[in-house]
């Protein structure tokens, strides 16, 4: 019964998070970014960018280059928020996927969005188009990633998992009980046989059955 439950509160656990995603936010001066050119500014709170429109920035931060920008991702989807001055291309995994153009670096958007992804590593590139006056402004770049383990085949291995450590379980539980019983039978039969000999006069041996005195008649 305690069993039972036990493999009810995993089933439970497992499917009250069945299909969880998270989004997972990467800003543009985390380490988890590529540059391939060092960017020209890095706006910060601190920096000559303006205050008040670094205020509206993810994290306080954005980096403004005309270089390629490379992020490893893990997720089945990716959203890219920046502004370009010009044409930028958005590719995934080395294909190119659709492009951004437009006036002015400076105003903050979503650029480019793709999902329906495999939930394994990608590779987003933002990469400068031909144009050489290009300019983009990276904010921040958002995925979406997929938990571990919390599909419909993790629970039905749950529970056919849990089924057979039952299984398993009882089966050790019966083979102790035999046991156990085996050794009080084997244990209650030693005691016998000890008083037997002790006691010669019940054993059934034939031979050593006490011989009633003869009478002579
Ligand atoms: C993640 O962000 C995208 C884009 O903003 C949104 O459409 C999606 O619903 C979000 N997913 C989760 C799990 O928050
Ligand atoms: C936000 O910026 C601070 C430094 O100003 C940094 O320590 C922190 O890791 C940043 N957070 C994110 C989510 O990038
Ligand atoms: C850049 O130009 C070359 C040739 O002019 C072209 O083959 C290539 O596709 C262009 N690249 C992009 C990203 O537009």
């Amino acid at each position: 019964m305690k069993l039972l439950s036990c493999v009810l509160a995993l089933v439970l656990a497992s499917t009250a998070h069945a299909g969880r995603f998270v989004n997972i936010t990467i800003d543009d001066a985390s380490p988890s970014v590529i540059y391939a050119q060092t960017p020209y500014v890095r706006c910060t709170p601190t920096s000559s960018c303006d205050p008040s429109w670094v205020a509206q920035l993810y994290n306080g931060t954005s980096s403004i280059t005309s270089g390629a920008v490379i992020v490893p991702f893990q997720g089945t989807a990716v959203y890219v928020y920046l502004g370009v001055e010009g044409t930028s291309y958005f590719s995934i995994d080395g294909s190119i996927r659709s492009s951004a153009t437009g006036q002015d670096y400076m105003q903050n958007g979503l650029a480019f969005g793709e999902w329906g992804l495999a939930n394994t590593n990608h590779v987003l590139a933002i990469l400068p188009s031909n144009f050489t006056g290009e300019i983009i402004q990276l904010d921040y770049i958002v995925y979406t990633h997929e938990l571990p383990g919390k599909n419909v085949g993790a629970i039905v291995g749950w529970v056919v998992g849990g089924l057979a450590f039952m299984a398993v379980l009882s089966w050790l539980g019966l083979l102790l009980v035999r046991r156990r019983r085996l050794r009080r039978i084997s244990m209650r039969g030693i005691r016998l046989r000890d008083d037997w000999t002790e006691r010669p006069s019940l054993q059934l041996d034939s031979g050593s059955l006490p011989q009633k005195p003869k009478i002579a008649l």
